[in-house]
Parts: C-alpha cells; sequence; structure tokens
C-alpha cells in the first residue's frame, strides 16, 4: 500500500538531513533546527526544522510541512515523485505494481538471504550439540551459560570447513544469494566459495522484527584473529540501524521506560540472563545517530553500561554526545572491580547488578569525574580544559533547570565553585541564544493546555489515559486548545500513525499556526504524565468553577421567576458542582 510505503520512507529518512542538502541548517535548540527560509527572501533565519517531530515550518512565510511537502515545494515534485526520489537516494526497494520486475528481483533476492540465515541459524544451532560441537559448548559452560540461556539467545557454532557451504548449495541457493548472503565468501586468487564462519561460536542478530539478518562470531581461542567476526553489510542488514536483542529488548525497556546500553555480546547476555531484559549493544560497530533514534522513539532513559577499560570509556564519551542531541536522560554505570557487565552479572548475580543499575549516576557526574582524572585541576589551565571538555555535553542540555543540577554536580566534583559553573552555562546557553533566537510568538493557549498539548505529542500513554477527556473539557469550556486536541483525537482514532501531519491536516489555518508555534517554540523539558494528570484536573476545575459561578446566577434568575422545578434542577447540579469542586468554600 501506497501510505504504507510512504510512512516507511518517512521512518527510514531525517528530515534535517534532507533539508540540510538544500539549506544550511544551523543546531538551534535541543530538537531544533534553523536556516534561511528557501521558500522567501530574509536575513535573519525563521526558517525552522523539528528534528523529532520530522517537520519543518516557516515562521517568516508560513510554508510548513513534512519531508515530502518540502521537496513536493521546493523542486516542485508531485507526492509520488517526491516519495520516489527519497526511497532511491536511501536505497529503500519502491514496491512495483504487477510489472515490476526489478523490485521483484530484489524482494526475491532479500527473501533468498533472510532464508539462508534461517537456515545457516538452524545449522549452527544442531552443530553446537553435535559432537564438533563439542569445545564451543564446553567454551560457553565455562563463561556460565546454561542451556536454557544458549537456547534463548539461540547461540550456535559454526564449524570448521565449508559445511554451511555445502548445505546451501544443496538446497540450490545461487551465487548471488551465497555471496550476498555474506555468509559465504569468495576467493579473488581461485574458483570457488568458503564459509565466513568457520570454527567459531554464533551470535543471530535479528531485525526488530525477530528475522535473523546476520550474526557476530566469536573465536574459541585467543590465536583466533579477530576475537570477534561480524556479517558484512547485505540488502537486509544495514549495521547502522541495528541493535543487538533490540527485538527481546522492546517489551521490557517499555515496562520500564528504559535501555541499557552494553558493547558486546555476551555483556547483554549477561545482563538479559541475569532477568534484566531492557539491554541491547550495537554490534561491532560504533553507537550511530540511527541506532539512537531508534531508541529514542521507545524510552526516555539510557544507562551506558560499557567496559571499564579505557577503550569503552572512551566510546561512553562518545556515545554521551549523540545520546544527549536525541534529548535522552542519560545515566553512566561503572562497575566495581573494573568488572564487564557480562562479568559482573555472573560474579556477583542478578539482584546485585540491579542494584547497581539504581546507583546508576547522571552523566554529569561521571564526565566530572573523567574529566578530573584527565586534567590537573589545581592549575588554572587545567580547571579550563576540564570546562572545555564539559562544555559540549552541557550544550546539549535542554533546560534551565536541568543544567542547573549539571553545574552543581560537576562543580561538586570538581571541587570548585559553582557560581563560576553556572556562569559559563548562563554564558554559553546565551551564545546558543544569540546565534538563532527560537521564534517567540504569542500563542493563547495556557499553561496547562499547553503542558497536555506538548505530553501528548510525546506520550502513547498520556494519549490513552487522558487525550479524549481532555477534548471534552476544552470542548465544553470553549478554551483557545480546544480544536487542536479536538484533532488530535480524531487523529487517535482514525487508527492512523499518530503524526504531526495528521493533527494538522485536521485544523484551520489559525489553529495549526497556533500548533507549529508551540511545538517550534519549547525548549522542551519532557513533561511527565503526572504533570498531565494535574494539568488535566485543573482544566476540568476551571470548567467546573465556571459552571459553579452561573448556575448560582441561574438560581437567584430561577427563584425570581419562581420557576421551581428549574431552581430545584439547578440546585441539584450545584450540589453535584460543590462535591467536585471539594467546595466549602463558595467564593471559587
Ligand atoms: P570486547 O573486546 O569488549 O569483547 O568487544 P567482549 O564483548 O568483552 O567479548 P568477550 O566477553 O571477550 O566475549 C565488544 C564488542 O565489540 C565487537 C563485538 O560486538 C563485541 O561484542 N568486536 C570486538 C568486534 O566486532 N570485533 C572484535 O574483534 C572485537
Ligand atoms: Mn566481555
Amino acid at each position: 500500500m501506497a501510505s504504507d510505503f510512504a510512512q516507511q520512507v518517512k521512518g527510514s529518512v531525517d528530515i534535517v538531513r534532507v533539508i540540510g542538502d538544500y539549506v544550511r541548517l544551523k543546531k538551534a535548540g535541543p530538537e531544533r533546527f534553523a536556516g534561511l527560509c528557501p521558500f522567501h527572501s530574509e536575513k535573519s533565519p525563521s526558517f525552522s526544522v523539528h528534528a523529532r517531530l520530522q517537520i519543518f515550518k516557516c515562521f517568516g512565510c508560513g510554508k510548513g510541512g513534512d519531508v515530502f511537502s518540502f521537496l513536493m515545494e521546493y523542486s516542485g515534485l508531485s507526492f509520488v515523485e517526491a516519495l520516489h526520489q527519497l526511497a532511491e537516494q536511501h536505497g529503500i526497494p519502491i514496491p512495483k505494481r504487477r510489472e515490476g520486475a526489478e523490485a521483484d528481483a530484489d524482494a526475491k533476492h532479500r527473501e533468498a538471504l533472510y532464508r539462508a540465515h534461517e537456515l545457516a541459524q538452524q545449522f549452527f544451532e544442531r552443530q553446537l550439540f553435535e559432537a564438533a560441537g563439542e569445545e564451543a559448548l564446553a567454551y560457553l559452560r565455562r563463561r556460565g551459560l546454561g542451556d536454557a540461556t544458549i537456547r534463548a539467545f539461540g547461540i550456535g557454532h559454526a564449524p570448521a570447513g565449508n559445511r554451511l557451504l555445502s548445505l546451501l548449495e544443496r538446497q540450490g541457493f545461487g551465487e548471488e544469494a551465497l555471496v550476498g548472503s555474506g555468509l559465504v565468501g569468495k576467493p579473488e586468487d581461485r574458483p570457488g566459495y568458503y564459509d565466513r564462519f568457520r570454527d567459531r561460536v554464533t551470535f543471530p542478530i535479528a531485525n526488530q522484527t525477530g528475522k535473523i539478518i546476520g550474526f557476530g562470531a566469536r573465536a574459541l581461542r585467543d590465536e583466533q584473529q579477530p576475537k570477534y567476526l561480524n556479517s558484512p553489510e547485505t540488502a537486509i542488514y544495514k549495521k547502522s540501524a541495528v541493535l543487538y536483542n533490540l527485538h527481546r529488548a522492546r517489551e521490557p525497556m517499555h515496562q520500564k521506560n528504559r535501555v541499557i546500553l552494553a558493547e558486546g555480546y555476551m555483556d547483554v547476555i549477561g545482563v538479559a540472563g541475569a532477568g534484566v531484559g531492557e539491554v541491547v549493544a550495537s554490534c561491532g560497530t560504533a553507537l550511530t545517530q540511527q541506532q539512537v533514534r531508534t531508541l529514542r522513539r521507545l524510552v526516555d532513559t539510557v544507562v551506558v553500561n560499557f567496559d571499564s577499560d579505557s577503550a569503552g570509556q572512551s566510546a561512553v564519551e562518545k556515545s554521551l554526545q549523540l545520546l544527549l542531541e536525541e534529548n535522552f536522560h542519560v545515566k553512566v554505570l561503572e562497575l566495581p572491580g573494573g568488572l564487564d557487565p557480562d562479568e559482573y552479572c555472573r560474579q556477583h548475580g542478578a539482584d546485585a547488578y540491579r542494584r547497581q543499575l539504581d546507583h546508576a549516576r547522571n552523566f554529569s557526574v561521571w564526565l566530572a569525574d573523567r574529566a578530573r582524572t584527565k586534567f590537573d585541576l589545581s592549575t588554572a589551565e587545567g580547571r579550563v580544559d576540564a570546562f572545555e571538555f564539559l562544555k559540549p555535553s552541557i550544550h546539549l542540555l535542554p533546560d534551565k533547570i536541568q543544567r542547573a543540577a549539571v553545574a552543581n554536580d560537576i562543580a561538586e566534583r570538581l571541587g570548585v565553585n559553582p557560581g563560576l559553573i553556572l556562569e559559563e552555562f548562563r554564558r554559553s546557553s546565551a551564545d546558543r541564544g544569540r546565534r538563532a533566537a527560537p521564534p517567540s510568538i504569542k500563542h493563547p493557549l495556557g499553561h496547562s493546555e499547553r503542558l497536555l498539548l506538548e505530553l501528548f505529542l510525546d506520550s502513547p500513554e498520556a494519549r490513552a489515559e487522558m487525550l479524549p477527556q481532555t477534548a471534552e473539557a476544552t470542548r465544553a469550556q470553549q478554551s483557545a486548545g480546544a480544536a487542536i486536541f479536538q484533532a488530535m483525537l480524531a487523529a487517535q482514532e482514525s487508527g492512523e500513525p499518530f503524526e504531526f501531519s495528521a493533527i494538522e491536516g485536521r485544523l484551520q489555518p489559525r489553529d495549526r499556526e497556533i500548533l507549529s508555534q508551540i511545538v517550534f517554540d519549547r525548549d522542551r523539558q519532557p513533561f511527565a504524565i503526572e504533570q498531565g494528570r494535574s494539568a488535566l484536573a485543573a482544566i476540568e476545575r476551571q470548567g467546573w468553577e465556571r459552571e459553579y459561578r452561573a448556575v448560582r446566577r441561574e438560581i437567584v434568575e430561577a427563584e425570581r421567576n419562581s420557576d421551581r422545578r428549574e431552581s430545584l434542577r439547578l440546585l441539584q447540579r450545584k450540589v453535584e458542582l460543590e462535591r467536585r469542586l471539594g467546595v466549602l468554600r463558595p467564593q471559587a
């Protein structure tokens, strides 16, 4: 279906990158980029792109929309042309109607690769428990893995020789699928093929739907190099997008609203095996922005739990930037004794690990400690260097309160005056403000309505719990945000993906303007569902208070007219409202 495909394309491209090809964009807020509008002539930037909501808006000329509308407007393309252009640029196969022989071939190729991986997985799993797998099985046992864990993670053994190759050939796979799968290699200097994974323990890597798309394979002995051999990029395995164990971690992540980011396969298995399921790792590559975004759509907090060696520590530093850019709440867990997550879980057990997890420190404390070991804080230069080191992360913090908290953390750890640090923060955030002031436009929504609006944009749980009630309460009161909440509710109930464009499409121009203003204006501190509840309560209360005042006026009126029935009805309503308002305070 065309709209499924459009969704798929939209989900795999980044509007900031796409527009960035045409407009010089600068980061202007935690989730916002700004530049000079390509649709009208201007000297200061009023053109904004919202990274998380994947929309753009010009507050000068009013043009706005999603990645498709941008290309349509900019290059004069039709929707279908814009869709195809994006898909092609991003290597997303375009589904074709009947005649699309090429697309069919593509789909068939991918199908063959999935099938080859399925067969390989069955083969490796079986091999582990055969005679040839004895050493591998002993190795896994030595590392503390029981049969249940081995089976849960599909761990297997790739034997020496070219046995998988013969199996796949017997199944009728030709060169394109064999080599294309990455399971088989082709030597340059002689004819024929060879098994990529030989004499190794195999860890299957799955996509988000649980289909196996690649392997990581560990050496059994020290002299084998490399320690881990991974599948290459293939038509079904895009490394920058995949996270190890994500398909199993999704549900626990959702429950806990957090994810643990580990470094290696064995760490993930150790932690998940200890009963903490919300754990993933990138497979044999540095963490990418795409992976971070994938996680960000699922949870708010990430606990980075890498190895304590120096490679692990600098990997933490690098990951922090990416994570903070996506507005994650970031903690860093360093395990005592310099142990890997895997080793720690094995030596101390699940409960001890969970306790450590609960005490993971905010990233700022970790960074400050790191600065303390890197720089000599007894000298002025050392302190300047330390601050330079900390600054990029601080810059990424979205709001004042967080920055102040971090300033205190850091000052305390560095043993300097928090005032100094705060002053630096103030200066650096002022810089940021000057570079690209967020459009500040007056919108008529009250605090509670605005809070709920932002919360609903972020949180499916909040929508499920409070959107209908909010839409009803604001409609009854004809308050400023009523139409927007109605539109949100309609979008929600339509069953289509809950997207900005779906809401916008249901609004009159004026409300559309209000919505964009709010979305782009915010220096986002994510609201908690609890705050939403209070906001909704406040709105409902306002409504009741207004009605209460009206009812009291009407009672006087009804009594003046000696309308017994009406005044009785009104009195009942008055009592009901007093109950709701908890009133014995009739001045309300
Ligand atoms: P580590 O070297 O820290 O290994 O690599 P580990 O996870 O502690 O492995 P064990 O416990 O010795 O078995 C961390 C991750 O880096 C990738 C793998 O994804 C590994 O899990 N890696 C490492 C490679 O891709 N290739 C290598 O040669 C080494
Ligand atoms: Mn390890």
